[in-house]
Parts: structure tokens; sequence; C-alpha cells
């Protein structure tokens, strides 16, 4: 079976993870999983980057200890892989063990080949990229990548002797033309390569957050020495595992690491020479996609212009943002990131498009043949009918072309031109006038088989894409998933019972003012632990979160997801006075609060201790919803809850009101 090993970056823990991340993240899943369609043997990894001064420093930003920190965010884009069906076959942290034991042990082959050395380094360094910056492309004193302020250092540092690898690197670009994608980047290295290499200083000891250099634990080593390292430790490098050797050799060779486009150099330049001191040979292929822009600018978390993806998953569904993403970004280019844009794409492609064609090609054969596929009979086919047939084979050969060549957005294009095609042989066939004349009960059953039949194989090229939507496609055709290896036009079985017709993609009517309201575009919220998510544990309710509390599939699919002004009246939101408040001993998240609600004094538990402490919250004013049942929270009867609002994965914030209020009046 032929191995095939995906990476992407693993991802700076520094910031929550945004559009930016799951992009590369939904783009390596959606080869990983056309690989395996392919039949092969497929290691797909991603992970966290956790190491370096910017992670200390937010750690430090935030209160926590830098360990706890690093889990805490860690976890964030552990549950990103989650939220966004990644199919990820290891997550890898560069804080675990067997890191440690990789890196140590790169370090150690590259010392031994005698690429190492001892030095000083000063020079303008930027905090947030975990780069030096050469003074020549400094930007009025900042970085010219992402626009912060660059500091001066200077401190002992080794060297690794990137200036011996000029040659060999060249060499390797010249035998490998395909190393990078797209091409044009591969030229880009190819010439800061040829302008002259210096030695790179690998180590530093302005901070202690990273892997001690072996020998001289004072350095720690430089952050990308080892966050390369990850695509090895996975494979079980310097694990000393009895399969270490075995599957380095299956998958080492096999490798695609797809990144963005700022970390080429990094990918394309030291992780070769850094692999070639070591005795192994660099990757496959670095495949550098485009950035997603937002206003103009690259959405990031120094500009503070990022669109959360949690966001776009409620209101498109995970499917509506998958093919989004991957459609509208052609392979190594730019593209805007907006509501209008994602909202026309749903509305035209997905709602449209695709779900018209799965509602002709299954509700027709409901209706006109009790449900089961009938059959083309060869002889009788006409033109129309082979063409179908013939524009699907061709479409199968290069979405399969497309994929291996990592061009995801081009191989959509290509299904939609299929799923234009079927839905045009349908509406040129006319089935519903078809359907009235006996005489004409042969073609469409042809009709009805071709379109059903192209229905099949779109579902199977959109697997990789939209997973989900594939599965309910082939649940309405009443068949299974197939392989890409002997997928054909004409396989239908005649006779197949179809499933119930279910709406794939309703259409979203909202206005684009209405859109706005539901995302947060400009997002800067810092990352800290994510809040309690279970009600039981916390009191904080789920509705406190900004966004509707309605998921978009079922609002656009049932009336509109809106309640009756007497369904909100049911709530009983009142303001309230804290008395008294104080920790619940062993919880992290529970204060125990003594409120006066007017006409009475309560106690209320509520899960906000991570974000307040006790003695801030006597004598505020705050809202509390006065008739929920009284529940217990580690052995305390609560009676009500506290209302607060949490940015997403944030700490709650209490709702405020006016203070002059009097406890007890009602918020309506
Ligand atoms: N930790 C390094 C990578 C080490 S790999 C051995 C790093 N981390 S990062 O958190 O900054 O992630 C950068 C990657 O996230 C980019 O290379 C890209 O894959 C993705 N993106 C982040 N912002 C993006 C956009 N605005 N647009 C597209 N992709 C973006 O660099």
């Amino acid at each position: 079976m032929t191995a095939s090993y995906i990476t992407t970056p693993i991802y700076y823990i520094n910031a929550q993870p945004h559009i930016g991340h799951a992009y590369t993240t939904m783009l390596a899943d959606a080869v990983a999983r056309s690989r395996r369609l392919m039949g092969n043997d497929v290691f797909f990894l991603t992970g966290t980057d956790e190491h370096g001064q910017k992670v200390e420093r937010a750690a430090q930003k935030s209160g926590m200890a830098t360990p706890a920190f690093a889990d805490h965010v860690a976890g964030a884009f552990r549950q990103m892989c989650g939220d966004l069906s990644i199919s990820n076959d290891d997550f890898i942290r560069t804080t675990e063990p067997r890191h440690y034991a990789a890196a140590t042990e790169i370090w150690t082959r590259v010392q031994k080949a005698g690429d190492i050395y001892k030095g000083e380094y000063e020079g303008w360094y930027c905090t947030v990229d975990e780069i030096f910056v050469p003074e020549a492309q400094l930007v009025d004193g900042t970085c010219p990548t992402c626009g912060s302020k660059v500091e001066r250092l200077k401190e002992e540092s080794y060297y690794f002797r990137l200036s011996r690898y000029q040659q060999r690197l060249l060499d390797w670009y010249r035998d490998h033309p395909d190393f990078v994608e797209p091409a044009f980047r591969l030229n880009e290295v190819r010439a800061f390569v040829e302008s002259g290499l210096q030695d790179l200083s690998i180590s530093r000891t302005s901070f202690k957050w990273g892997i001690p250099v072996p020998g001289d634990p004072k350095h720690v080593m430089y952050v990308w020495f080892d966050a390369l390292t990850n695509y090895l430790t996975a494979l079980g490098f310097g694990s000393g595992r009895p399969d270490e050797e075995t599957r380095i050799a299956k998958y080492w060779p096999t490798v695609t690491h797809f990144i963005g486009k700022e970390i080429v150099r990094q990918h394309a330049l030291y992780w070769p020479a850094f692999l070639m001191s070591a005795g192994l040979p660099p990757p496959r292929r670095v495949v550098a996609h485009g950035f997603w822009l937002m206003g103009g600018a690259k959405m990031s978390k120094s500009l503070g212009n990022v669109a959360r993806y949690q966001d776009y998953v409620r209101v498109f569904g995970l499917d509506g943002l998958r093919y989004f993403a991957l459609r509208e970004m052609p392979l190594g280019q730019d593209a805007n990131f907006s509501d209008e844009a994602i909202l026309t794409r749903f509305n035209a492609d997905l709602a449209n498009d695709l779900g018209n064609l799965v509602s002709r090609a299954t509700t027709m054969v409901h209706r006109y043949r009790d449900g089961r596929v009938p059959a083309s009979l060869e002889s009788t086919r006409e033109l129309a009918d082979r063409e179908i047939q013939k524009v699907t084979n061709d479409t199968i050969a290069s979405v399969k072309e497309r994929f291996g060549a990592s061009e995801v957005s081009l191989a959509l294009q290509q299904i939609w031109s299929l799923i234009g095609g079927v839905n045009k042989y349908i509406v040129e066939r006319e089935p519903w006038k078809l359907a009235k004349d006996e005489t004409k009960r042969d073609v469409l059953d042809r009709t009805l088989y071709h379109a059903a039949d192209a229905l099949r194989v779109v579902a199977a090229l959109v697997d990789p894409v939209m997973p989900d939507s594939a599965a309910r496609i082939r649940t309405m055709l009443g068949v299974e998933s197939e392989p890409w290896t002997t997928l054909a036009a004409g396989t239908l079985v005649p006779g197949t019972p179809l499933g119930a017709v279910e709406p794939l993609f309703p259409r979203i009517e909202k206005t684009l003012e209405e859109l706005r309201g539901m995302t947060t575009a400009n997002d800067s919220t810092p990352p800290v632990p994510p809040q309690p998510s279970s009600p039981a544990s916390s009191p904080v309710p789920a509705s406190a979160i900004p966004g509707p509390a309605v998921d978009a599939a079922t609002a656009s699919a049932s009336t509109d997801g809106r309640i009756a002004i007497d369904d909100f009246m049911r709530v009983e939101l009142r303001v309230a006075k804290v008395l008294e408040a104080e920790a619940v001993p062993k919880s992290k998240k529970l204060i125990k609060l003594k409120i006066d609600v007017g006409t009475e004094q309560r106690t209320i538990v509520a899960g906000i201790a991570e974000a307040y402490q006790p003695e801030q919250l006597v004598g505020r004013t705050i809202v509390i919803v006065a008739n929920l049942r009284p529940a217990k929270l580690m052995g305390i009867e609560s009676n009500g809850m506290v209302l607060a609002a949490s940015p997403e994965g944030g700490l709650p914030s209490l709702v405020a009101v006016d203070p002059a209020l009097p406890a007890g009046a009602r918020v309506r």
C-alpha cells in the first residue's frame, strides 16, 4: 500500500485558533482524506508549537504558570480539530517528552556532523514571529512581517553552519523542481540561497521556556529548530522504539508539509539543511498557500482582524465553511474572507447547484419509480446519456489529479461543472413531461438512472471536502461509501432502494447586517482558559455567550428560530446586590454569593472564580435569573443564576446594569 505522510504547521499557542489556522488544517485534511480514498496508507499530523519567548510572555500576561497556560491553549487547537472533523492520526505538542527526545536526538546528530559551534549573536529580534530580522528589512524599527516592534538582542549562542549547505540546497532544488508548490515560491527561496547564506543562530539564553541544549542546559533551542523536528517526532524519531526505523523509512520519504507562505524559508531552506546535516533526506514536498485577508490585511492575531471559525460553523454548518474556504482560495494565492463571499457561495453553489441536484435526482426516483433506481439499457442510450457518463468519468480522472496536486479549489470547480452538467441534462430531458407519456418510459428510466448515478459520483468526489454531506447524500441514495480507485460512472445498481429525501443545504435568507451580528470579526480575545461548558458544573448560562442560541441549520430549516415575547417573559431576570462572596473550597471555578433580590436574601453559586476575586464582587449590582429551580453545586444549594457573557473560550464577565437600580428591579 502506498504510504502518504501529511502535516500541517504546528500552531503557536499564544493565540486562539482562527480561520487562518482552520484553513491549513482543513486543506491538509481534505488532501489526507482524498489519499485514503485512493487507498493510501495515510499518516496525518497536526499539533501545537509551545515553546519560545512569546508563549512565555503570553502566559505571564494571563497570570497562569506557563505549563498550565500551554495546556489550555493547546486544548483549544485540539478542540478545533474535533470541531472541524479533522481526520488527523496524531496531535503533537512540542512540550511532550517524546518531542524532547526527538529534538535532542537531531541536535546531537547535527553536532556530531560538526555543524554546530558556539558564538555570540547580536541582532534585531521579533518576539512575535520568533525570528531575527536583518537590519535592512526593518520597517521603521518594526518587523516587516507582523509590524511589531523588534528588540535588540545580544547573547551567547550556538550556531548552525548553514553556509555549508548552500550548494547542496541548490542542487536539491535543481533535482526536485516540484519540491515547493507553487513553483514561484521555490524560485524565491532559490534566489535567497543564491545570494549567499549566513550561519544560523540556533539557541537562546535569554529565556527558559524551551528544550535545553544537550550538554549545555543554560541554552534552550531556537524555537524553529525545536518546532520543525516535530514532523519526525511523530514518527518515533529518537524514541528508541522497535518500530522507529520502519515508520521513518515508510512515511518520511512521502511527506508533504502544508504551510502558509510566510514560513516557506523555514521549511524549504532551514529544514532541509538541518535534515541533510542529520543524515536524513529533505521533505518530499512543501505546499505553501496564500493568506486569508480581512479588510485588506492578513488575518492575524497581532493585527486583531481575525474571524472565528466557530461563528461560521454555527451559521453555515461545518461543510458550508469547509466548502467555502477550500473553494474560494486557489492554491498559492491570497483570498478575502468576508460574510458576503461565504453567503453568496453557500446559497449559489450549495443550496442552489448541489441542493437542486440532490433534490431533483432523489425526489423524482421516489415520485416516478417508487423509490427504486430504474435501469438504463445500454442498447437504448442516446447521445446525452453517453455524454453524461463520459463527463462523469472525465471529472473523476481530473479531480483525482487535482487532489494529487493539492489543488483542491480547482478540483471543486470541476465537480461543480459536473453538477451543472447533470442539472442541465435533467432540465433538458424534462422528466416531469416524460412521466406523463407511457411511450417515454424508457427515456425517463435512463434519465433518472444517470442523474442518480452521477449524484453518487458527486458524493464520492466531494467526500474529502464535505464528509458529512457526502454521507447524507449516500444515505438518500441508499449507497455505501466507495473508494476512488474503482469509482466510475454506471456502477449504480438498478433496483437500489433510496432513503428518505431531506434538505441538504437550506438557503440562508439573512441579510449581511444580520450576519454581521452573528459573527465577531475583529475579535482580539486573549488566549485564556476555556470556561466550563457543562451547565451542571457552572451556573453561567450558555445563552450568555454572545451569538444566537439557535443553531443556524435548525433555524433555517424550521421557521426562523425566533421566540415569542411570552417565551422570553417566562424567564424572570432581576437586579440583585452582592452582599457577601466567598470561594467554594476545592473548586477552581465556583464562588458562593449571598445576594439581595429586594424581597429576600438568597445564596447563588456562580462559575466566575477564574475571572473574579470574591472581594471584587461585594457591593456589585448584578443580573440574575430569579425563577430557576434550585440546584446543588459542590453540596451548596444555588437559588438562581448569575448572568455573565463570555467570548468563546474566554473568561466570563458579569452583565452590568446601572448600579443606581434597586435590588429586585425586573430586567426585560
Ligand atoms: N509555529 C509556527 C509554525 C511551525 S511549523 C514547524 C507558526 N505558527 S502559527 O500559529 O503562526 O501558524 C502559522 C500558520 O497558520 C500559517 O503558516 C498558516 O498555515 C496558518 N495561518 C495563520 N494565519 C493565516 C492567514 N491569515 N491565512 C492563511 N493561513 C494562515 O508559524
